[in-house]
């Protein structure tokens, strides 16, 4: 069984795939695959393992509509056209739970390193700017008791809220589409309509998907909406957020600051005006990047393309109904 691999993973997951026999093409270019590339690539293959933001869309399906199944390293994949993938038959899987507390801590530091200024400060030391202690100077804001809420209470933001109510005793809001009630029971969650969720928040933290729904959501309108001491912190896509909008609002004065693990465009360009912001901390989309989080969603990955090149369902499929 010939398998594509589009990028170098942890060893753990290609030895589960070679020890069921399958015969790898591994791209190992440090630069996006281009989209011909990858359909080329596909040709001779039973299957795709795909990692990162591979634009896998309708007409991708088309020509690749050979592939026995797709199974992707990562929780997201607004970068596939699932119901393509369910057309041609073809079942999709993620790695899901695996990634949450690893994403969820980057959450945190985001959330802590905003609140003192963190990588504004580092960067005066490089700049020889130190500075004598100055008792109005530098100040950051506190965290304790404050209100957290959650936009997207799921796995990750469950485990964001967790350490946050641990750490801080922060109060925990959140907006979602349907109720937490795990959330609910164990942190005193409320569940509040979106509205409310911006007004009453310190720090607001981005844990959905992105959907037509989610899409731009934070936008001019509900930045407008938020305290002006606010922390706006998303680790999980770049598009729902407006990125010139969040850049008005923090020049404005409209929120206190930010912290993004994820942007729009990705990479984000050196001379982006978020870098030079004050109470702004940017990091290059690391939320799973830890060791142990990484082998397990290769494990997962790995796992899920044996399932499928046996003819068995793929444990972590999202598009069930292609089994029908
Ligand atoms: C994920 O798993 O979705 C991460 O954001 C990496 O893309």
């Amino acid at each position: 069984m010939n398998v594509l691999i589009t990028k170098k993973i942890p060893q753990k997951g290609i030895d589960i795939l070679e020890l069921a026999g399958c015969k790898l093409t591994i791209y190992s270019e440090n630069k996006p695959l281009p989209k011909d590339e990858l359909v080329r690539l596909c040709t001779y293959q039973d299957a795709l393992l795909s990692v990162g933001q591979n634009r896998l869309d309708s007409s991708f399906f088309e020509k690749c509509k050979h592939l026995k199944a797709i199974s992707l390293m990562s929780v997201g994949y607004d970068n596939v056209d699932i119901s393509a993938a369910t057309t041609h038959g073809i079942p999709i899987s993620n790695t899901p739970d695996v990634l949450s507390r690893a994403t969820s801590d980057i959450a945190f530091l985001l959330m802590l390193a905003v609140s003192r200024d963190a990588f504004n400060m580092h960067k005066k030391i490089e700049k020889d700017n130190w500075g004598f202690f100055e008792p109005t100077a530098n100040l950051g804001i506190e965290l304790y008791g404050k209100t957290l809420g959650i936009f997207g209470l799921g796995r990750i933001g469950l485990e964001l809220a967790q350490k946050a109510k641990a750490a801080y005793q922060m109060d925990i809001i959140y907006h979602n589409r349907t109720r937490n009630i795990e959330a609910e029971k164990q942190l005193h969650a409320k569940y509040v309509p979106f509205d409310q969720m911006l007004a009453q928040s310190d720090v607001i933290s981005v844990h959905a998907n992105l959907s037509s729904e989610t899409k731009e959501v934070f936008n001019s309108n509900a930045f407008g909406k938020m305290k002006s001491s606010a922390i706006f912190i998303n680790t999980a896509r770049g598009g729902v957020h407006n990125e010139n909008h969040l850049i008005s609002a923090i020049e404005n004065k409209t929120i206190w600051g930010a912290g993004l693990d994820v942007t729009n465009p990705e990479p984000m360009l050196k001379d982006n005006p978020l870098l030079n912001l004050p109470h702004v901390c940017v990091l290059p989309h690391i939320g799973s990047a830890t060791a142990e989080t990484r082998d397990k969603m290769a494990i997962i990955a790995a796992e899920n393309i044996v399932a499928a090149l046996k003819g068995e369902k793929m444990p972590q499929v999202i598009n069930a109904e292609v089994y029908d």
